[in-house]
């Protein structure tokens, strides 16, 4: 893992409040991995002090290239998204744990929310086989990516908690509604909000699907130092049932039988 200056090589809107960077960061696309994130130091000034991490949507190692796709939501996406290129980041990675990549018998699913459907992007491209996508939003015009999956052969399911677009209600319902047509040897990949994540965690064990859950969590260090990103995992060896974990370096990506929910 190595932190170096990597100049932006294309920028743009994707649409609303989201925004997408190529970077030309061949320290992280040499062995980046679906599910991994970069932490990026966007400034200098005191309120860009700490880093910001963006998951990994897309990584070239034969051109160095990096995607990620952010929302703007304060002061560090703010700055990124008036970047230009040619402008520079110290981009940290790759970080944390990936998503095992399904070998050519199984049948992916992805459930992502917000900007989890971006992280889920390099999994797709990833997958030997395309599968079927759950994406969920709060409104029709909040989706992002939904071409970029159907270009890849796989199937969009979406929801909507207003119902303006697709089901109504939570796309983890949607995604249960569907597991009667799984076939056996099927695989759940989650990314997007927690309460999504924790529900998704409870259903797929309950109606016995693998899943492997990425459990982003506000950051610190990025490294495993600070402690300012844990969650709790299973630990049946202590009277708790639960121990915490640091996201950031045990995960972000867990399997699901791991992640605790009481
Ligand atoms: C492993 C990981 C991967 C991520 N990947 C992406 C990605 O691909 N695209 C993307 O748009 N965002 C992603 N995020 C979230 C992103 O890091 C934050 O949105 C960003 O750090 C906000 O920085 P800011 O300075 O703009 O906002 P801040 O001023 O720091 O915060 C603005 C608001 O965003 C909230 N916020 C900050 N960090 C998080 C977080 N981790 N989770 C939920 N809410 C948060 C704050 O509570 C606050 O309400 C990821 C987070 C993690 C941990
Ligand atoms: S962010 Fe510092 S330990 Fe995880």
């Amino acid at each position: 893992m190595n932190d170096l200056p990597c100049p932006i090589l294309q920028c743009g809107v994707l649409h609303g409040a989201y925004h997408w960077i190529v970077f030309h960061a061949p320290h992280v696309t040499a062995d980046a991995l679906p599910g991994q994130f970069v932490h990026i130091r966007i400034g200098n000034s005191p309120e860009h002090i700490l880093r910001r991490p963006f998951s990994i949507s897309d990584a070239d190692p034969d051109t160095g290239e990096l995607t990620i796709v952010f929302k703007v939501v304060g002061a560090g996406t703010e700055l990124l998204a008036k970047m230009k290129p040619g402008d520079k980041c110290d981009v940290m990675g790759p970080l944390g744990t990936h998503y095992w990549v399904p070998d050519d018998d199984v049948y992916p699913v992805i459930v992502a929310g917000g900007y989890g459907a971006a992280s889920t992007l390099f999994l797709a491209s990833c997958a030997p086989l395309p599968g079927i996508v759950f994406i969920g939003a709060k409104t029709k015009s909040d989706f992002i990516l939904l071409d970029e999956y159907k270009e890849l052969g796989w199937r969009v399911e979406v929801a909507t908690d207003d119902g303006s677009r697709g089901y109504r209600g939570r796309v983890t319902d949607l995604m249960a509604s569907f597991t009667k047509n799984f076939p056996a040897n099927s695989m759940v990949y989650g990314c997007g909000p927690a309460p999504m994540l924790y529900d998704l965690v409870k259903k797929t064990d309950k109606i016995g699907i693998r899943c492997q859950v990425s459990m982003d969590q506000h950051m610190g260090c990025g490294v495993g130092a600070c402690y300012a990103c844990v969650i709790k995992v299973v630990d049946k060896d202590s009277p708790e049932g639960w121990r915490y974990s640091r996201s950031c370096k045990e995960g972000v990506v867990y399997p699901s039988e791991e992640v605790y929910c009481g």
